[in-house]
């Protein structure tokens, strides 16, 4: 029987330099959005996916990352004495149960590849997801669920993957398709940050994974590939190079990319557009800025 993913890692050791001054002292992964900081939608995903461990990679000035996950005995009090019901549910839902969440430190910014290699010793000899709180997906069925369950049935690794146009390709990780079975492809290869004119297909790699142990092995020798930073990818591609199966997923669902600038204004857009209480007021001033711009051009 497939072994059932219940570990996942979480990357939050990058500098964030995009945002930047806001990353001076903020973790990225804090920022929000309408009310909710990033590293709250991956961890509702990764439990709505079934995880029950929580590895976080994190590094110099993240400290707020681990106070946003400690119990607040004293708000709460507060607000059940005040009888605000919905925002003690709302503050409970972020709870998390004692000893579910693991840090790693990772020392230097090495890369991708990197960070999840140092979660190594907590991982063990089972698979595990992978998820780039950067990454927000707006789905139906949240992407990492979408994943583990089509992962049920064909085990190896599983990347989530999305249709890019040519001129953006140079940007992600691009898979080389051997056969494409329409929500999943098998996989021949993997391209880091491809040239426009290189990249084999155009489906992109993003922050969802699900990975074998195997893929830990690798990373412990990997070189630095693209950027100077040792690729995940690069680690993914050496399994197929060995004759295991890798595939990409092809998941329903919006992703922005909260890393930035624009991908997060967006995301903040639609996720405000989304909140039954903000969509009115907000809605109709989208309405009249939208109108604002068209009689000024
Ligand atoms: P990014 O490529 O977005 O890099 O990393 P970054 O440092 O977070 O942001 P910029 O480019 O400087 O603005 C993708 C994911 O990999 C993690 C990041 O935290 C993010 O979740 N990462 C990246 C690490 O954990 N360690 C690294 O050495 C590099």
């Amino acid at each position: 029987m497939k072994r059932k993913v219940t570990k996942a890692v979480f990357p939050v050791a990058g500098l964030g330099t995009r945002f930047l001054p806001a990353t001076k002292s903020i973790p990225k992964e804090i920022m929000t959005l309408v009310d909710k900081p990033l590293i709250q939608y991956a961890i509702d995903e990764a439990r709505a996916a079934g995880i029950k461990e929580f590895i976080f990679v994190t590094s110099r000035g993240k400290g707020a990352l681990e106070d946003y996950f400690d119990h607040a005995p004293e708000l709460e009090s507060s607000l059940r004495k005040k009888g605000k019901k919905d925002l003690l549910s709302t503050l409970k839902n972020t709870n998390m149960e004692s000893g579910a969440i693991a840090y790693v430190r990772q020392y230097k910014a090495l890369g991708l590849g990197h960070a999840v290699g140092c979660a190594h010793r907590l991982i063990g000899n089972e698979p595990f997801a992978v998820i780039l709180p950067d990454d927000v997906i707006a789905a139906d069925t949240p992407c990492l669920q979408q994943m583990t369950e089509a992962h049920a049935e064909t085990g190896g690794c599983m990347v989530a993957a999305m249709e890019v146009p040519p001129e953006k390709a140079s940007a992600y990780g691009v898979l080389d398709v051997r056969e494409d079975m329409g929500s999943m492809v098998s996989v021949n290869g993997m391209v880091e940050k491809p040239a426009k004119e290189e990249a084999p297909s155009n489906l992109a790699v993003i922050g969802r994974y699900i990975l074998t142990p195997d893929v830990l092995k690798n990373l412990n020798k990997m070189k630095k590939g693209a950027g100077g930073e040792i690729q995940l990818t690069d680690a993914i591609a050496k399994e197929i190079q060995a004759g295991r199966d890798v595939y990409g997923y092809r998941f329903r669902g919006q992703r922005f990319d909260c890393g930035s600038k624009a991908g997060y204004l967006q995301a903040t857009v639609a996720f405000g557009l989304a909140r039954a209480e903000l969509k009115d007021e907000f809605g109709s001033y989208l309405d009249e800025m939208l109108s604002m711009r068209q009689a000024a051009e």
